[in-house]
């Protein structure tokens, strides 16, 4: 009986833990898929790094002799930025391999293009890692989609921005102390852009919107704040009124016009989001028949990264047929220019800058009723 031939691209923190939960869980795979799975081989950039680590497969640097040399059936792509990882996928799917991939940038980028590259070969390109890590967020949509209406997604997307903004408000801490907390924790990286300008969390944002309309709004039209500018003022104010500053990624259907955003946003205590705290990432689902869900847990690290690639891999057994209900709708941007607070009953408060970032309260709106 032939094992299951898998490639890795990336040995890094991602792809090395997938490496090890091939091993340590192999048992349970080989019960899934009748057969033995097998790392075949491992593509990284620079080999020498990986020669300790890497034995009794093929370890190489060259794209080339990682095709040539391996009979794979699926690879895992957990490397980082958006090429060389999109040619080496468009090569694979185009040699039958299914893909699985943690890399949120490069399918955010390149995601619709390689939907459909995959769709005309017969195979499955899945990327549950790539969204809020170890929180099945993508399966949990998927299984939404056929008969629900989505009608609104708000997420907390990036551990390291929720960690600091956390940090700021227990500590009574600026921002430069939090984040210098999250680099000595191990969950913020020398340059923290990516994290806390709102990047990582966007790049994730775009793939939901991908899933749930199968379009993206223009990156250009995209709300997209960080949290660099909170201040331990705006955190104390929001904290005098019993709120808390979160920063939150959302989609929104409203009527057919759908809007999204990441941006810091004052939360209410009743809003699902006010009690997700430190590296954590949730995902509030709003759907038309099963109302409000949040899903909540470890949005990056190790193994819950490697959970939800093996999971992914798990389940391409599992003959999936992806019916979609098209839907009426247009992007347009989002108007408003201050953040909200949520409160209970679907109201939102209206806030307004009164100087460079502390914000005060001058209205109350009715939301309207949203739908995909
Ligand atoms: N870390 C997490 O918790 C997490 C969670 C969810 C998703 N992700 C995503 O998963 C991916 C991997 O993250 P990570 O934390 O494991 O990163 P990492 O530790 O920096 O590892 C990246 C790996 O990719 C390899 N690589 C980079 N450029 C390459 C190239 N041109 N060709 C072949 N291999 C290349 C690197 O090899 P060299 O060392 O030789 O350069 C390294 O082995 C990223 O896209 C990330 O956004 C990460």
């Amino acid at each position: 009986m032939t094992a299951v031939k898998i490639g890795l691209i990336g040995y890094g923190t991602v792809g090395s833990a997938v490496g090890r939960t091939i091993r340590s869980h192999q048992e349970n795979l080989q019960i899934v898929f009748g057969k033995e799975v097998q790392v075949a081989g491992v593509l990284v950039r620079d080999k020498q790094k990986y020669e300790q680590q890497v034995k009794d497969v093929l370890l190489t640097d060259n794209v080339e002799e990682f095709f040539a040399r391996t009979d794979l059936d699926i690879i895992i792509e957990a490397s980082v930025g958006i090429e060389p990882a999109y040619s080496y996928l468009t090569k694979a799917i185009s040699r039958g391999c299914h893909i699985i991939t943690a890399n949120k940038e490069m399918i955010a980028s390149k995601g619709a293009e390689l939907k459909e590259l995959a769709k005309e070969k017969g195979v499955r390109l899945e990327y549950e890692a790539a969204v809020a890590g170890g929180v099945p967020v993508i399966g949990t949509l998927k299984q939404l989609l056929h008969i629900n209406h989505v009608v609104r997604v708000e997420a907390i997307l990036n551990g390291t921005s929720n960690f600091i903004l956390s940090k700021m408000s227990d500590k009574n801490i600026p921002f430069e102390e939090a984040l210098q907390l999250a680099q000595e924790a191990g969950f913020a990286e020398a340059d923290p852009a990516n994290d806390v300008d709102g990047w990582d969390a966007f790049y994730k944002l775009m793939v939901l919107s991908d899933l749930l309309f199968e379009a993206q709004p223009d990156w250009e039209k995209v709300t997209r704040k960080g949290i660099r500018t909170i201040s331990s003022h705006d955190i104390h104010a929001a904290a005098e009124q019993g709120w808390k500053i979160k920063h939150v990624a959302t989609l929104e259907n409203t009527g057919g016009e759908v809007t999204a955003s990441v941006e810091p946003v004052v939360l209410s205590a009743e809003h699902l989001l006010y009690s997700v705290d430190g590296v954590d990432n949730a995902v509030c689902i709003e759907g038309d028949l099963v109302g409000k869900l949040k899903l909540q847990g470890p949005g990056a690290g190790a193994l819950p990264t490697a959970s939800a690639i093996v999971e992914d891999l798990a389940n391409l057994v599992h003959q999936r047929k992806e019916v979609r209900v098209k839907r009426t709708f247009q992007f347009t941007e989002k108007r408003e220019a201050a953040p909200y607070v949520h409160l209970p009953s679907g109201q939102v408060v209206v806030l307004e800058k009164s100087s460079e970032n502390y914000y005060r309260v001058v209205g109350k709106n009715e939301r309207s009723k949203a739908e995909v």
